[in-house]
């Protein structure tokens, strides 16, 4: 796909894989809708950028504002791309877990994703060549204790993919579905940077996300899981999940004494 002049809608434009996205997006010669919640730092990240892409404010765990995104982006001129990014995560065991969390959690990773889709692919399908790229995990195919909202929103994000590619195969849209492994972000709280530490968990940074993003666009890859052994791990759990079990067993104790306490 030619990058240049693309203009793309980007969630979660203002966090640490979102922000890498946006700059390298720019040097391809994107023009840009940037969204998140609070407009100074995107802004902010627009004028790193010179200035040149569009800022919309939209909490996209309300139903008004993804409404309100679809209707400014419609008045801006619409969009070539769109990539749903945004995200949330918690890292605490079931018992623990806090059910409002646990419904905003859920409404920002999956429904929301669901309901730009919905809204932009009349338009998408305008296009001669236009795409919708999801962020999965490499959690969204390995269910990992104390991360189980998480888990089921990225599970729920991949089979959502899958589905959407398979309906919209005959029309010009590209679905693509991305799945970083532990990314150094804010994302992460102290609770999982101590767990992935004691467990030697290897963690990427933001920009190498970016740049396989960047690839994927530009190769209309249409799926892509990071990182090794991360990769293998997936493979093996779809095929021998008991192994997986097992592996995970033994690093129990240590992730459940790293998880969030209330
Ligand atoms: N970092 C990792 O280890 C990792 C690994 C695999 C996949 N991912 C995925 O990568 C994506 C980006 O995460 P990140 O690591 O860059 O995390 P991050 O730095 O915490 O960024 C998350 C972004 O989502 C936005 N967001 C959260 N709730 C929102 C809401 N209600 N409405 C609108 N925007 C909202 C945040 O905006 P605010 O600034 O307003 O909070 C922020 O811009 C997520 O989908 C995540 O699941 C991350």
């Amino acid at each position: 796909m030619q990058l240049q002049d693309k203009v793309i809608l980007l969630t979660g434009a203002d966090g640490g894989i979102g922000s890498t996205i946006a700059k390298q997006l720019h040097q391809q010669g994107c023009q840009l809708i940037i969204t998140g919640r609070s407009e100074e730092p995107l802004n902010q990240l627009n004028q790193e950028m010179q200035g040149h892409h569009h800022v919309v404010v939209a909490d996209l765990s309300h139903a008004n504002d993804r409404q309100g995104l679809f209707d400014r982006v419609q008045k801006l001129g619409g969009i070539d791309g769109l990539i749903n990014n945004a995200g949330l995560s918690e890292f605490t065991f079931v018992e623990q877990q806090d059910t409002q969390y646990l419904e905003t959690l859920l409404t920002v990773n999956i429904l929301a994703p669901m309901v730009l889709c919905q809204l932009f692919i009349p338009m998408l399908k305008q296009k001669s060549e236009s795409f919708i790229l999801n962020m999965g995990s490499s959690f969204g195919s390995i269910g990992y204790a104390g991360f189980s909202a998480y888990c089921s929103s990225k599970f729920a994000i991949r089979g959502y993919t899958e589905t959407l590619r398979r309906e919209l195969a005959d029309s010009p849209i590209q679905i693509m579905y991305l799945a970083p492994r532990a990314t150094k972000t804010p994302i992460n709280s102290p609770e999982v940077i101590a767990m992935n530490k004691a467990l030697g968990n290897h963690m990427d940074e933001p920009e190498q996300v970016a740049q396989t993003l960047i690839t994927m666009l530009k190769k209309n890859q249409q799926t892509v899981y990071m990182g090794w052994p991360e990769k293998l791990f997936v493979k093996i759990n779809s095929i021998f999940p008991k192994l997986v079990d097992h592996a995970l067993r033994s690093k129990l104790s240590i992730i459940r004494n790293c998880a969030t306490k209330p």
